[in-house]
């Protein structure tokens, strides 16, 4: 058994976690420069937490200039267990509608300007992706979400683009209908790869804003109702958060998917 140590990314709109004990922000170096901010360290139910703003307090980070690979060290470095991502995102799907909240268990990674692996050149690393989010993890964030009364659709393929400018209307309809994605975000790659790389367990909560621009009656992305939704979906986002730690338990037994053992199943080159 091993002590569970839940990091949770916060995205637009999330800046801290609600009733943390011995709340610390520490700083933490990385061989990949410094993560978006400091980080918040605690405990809540008796369970170590690690909060990490994605985009840094005051939002200062850029979809693509986040230093997703500085984050991704930082938590391991603290000895995160459990990685759980909570992002804005915008919905494919009509039933999917603004206010809800999606476990994603899929990406369509169409982000081109980032830094996606720890390895390379020299120990090159070929990682399975195939099931990038983790079940155990996804289970304990339906639940928590459901508990809160948070209205919560179990799986979905998230489409990460580069941004910052949101998509056009050709684009949002190739992602929705031929592409099938089901939610539309900038950030969760290459977060959730090398999450994997860094034998973290991932799970990734989209909460949606908006419709994107396909939606007939809803027109293209509407910046002031995105802001209205997002304040809405960030109170209940900590809500959801503050009910992980019961559901998760202060000790773990190895991930039943091996996510925390992913590098024993890659292809990996010798180092030089
Ligand atoms: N974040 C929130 N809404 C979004 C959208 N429609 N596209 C990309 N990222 C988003």
């Amino acid at each position: 058994m091993t002590d569970t140590k839940i990091a949770v990314i916060g995205g637009s709109g999330i800046y801290d976690i609600d009733g943390l004990k011995d709340a610390d922000w520490v700083t933490v170096e990385t061989p990949w420069g410094a993560p978006s901010d400091q980080v918040l360290t605690g405990t809540l139910d008796g369970v170590a937490m690690v909060f990490l703003p994605r985009h840094g307090r005051g939002h200062v980070h850029t979809p693509t200039s986040v230093p997703y690979r500085a984050n991704i060290d930082a938590l391991k470095r603290l000895g995160c267990t459990d990685v759980i991502s909570v992002s804005a995102c915008g919905s494919f799907r009509e039933e999917m509608a603004p206010g809800d909240f999606v476990i994603v268990d899929q990406f369509i990674d169409r982000t081109m300007a980032r830094e996606k692996s720890f390895f390379g050149p020299g120990c090159v690393a070929h990682v399975s992706v195939a099931h990038p989010t983790c079940p155990r993890l996804s289970d304990a964030c339906e639940t928590a979400a459901r508990d809160a009364g948070i209205n919560v659709h179990r799986g979905g393929t998230y489409l990460a683009m580069e941004g910052p400018q949101f998509s056009t209307l050709a684009e949002s309809k190739m992602y929705r209908e031929s592409w099938s994605a089901d939610v539309i975000g900038m950030t969760n790659m290459p977060e959730a790869k090398l999450a994997r790389e860094a034998e973290l367990c991932y799970a990734s909560v989209a909460m949606i804003t908006d419709y994107d621009s396909w939606h007939p009656d809803h027109g293209e992305v509407d910046v002031t109702q995105i802001i209205a939704t997002l304040m809405g979906n960030a109170d209940k986002g900590r809500a959801m958060v503050s009910r992980l730690p019961a559901l998760l338990g202060a000790e773990r037994a190895p991930c039943p998917h091996g996510c925390d053992r992913a590098l024993e199943f890659a292809i990996l080159t010798q180092p030089d």
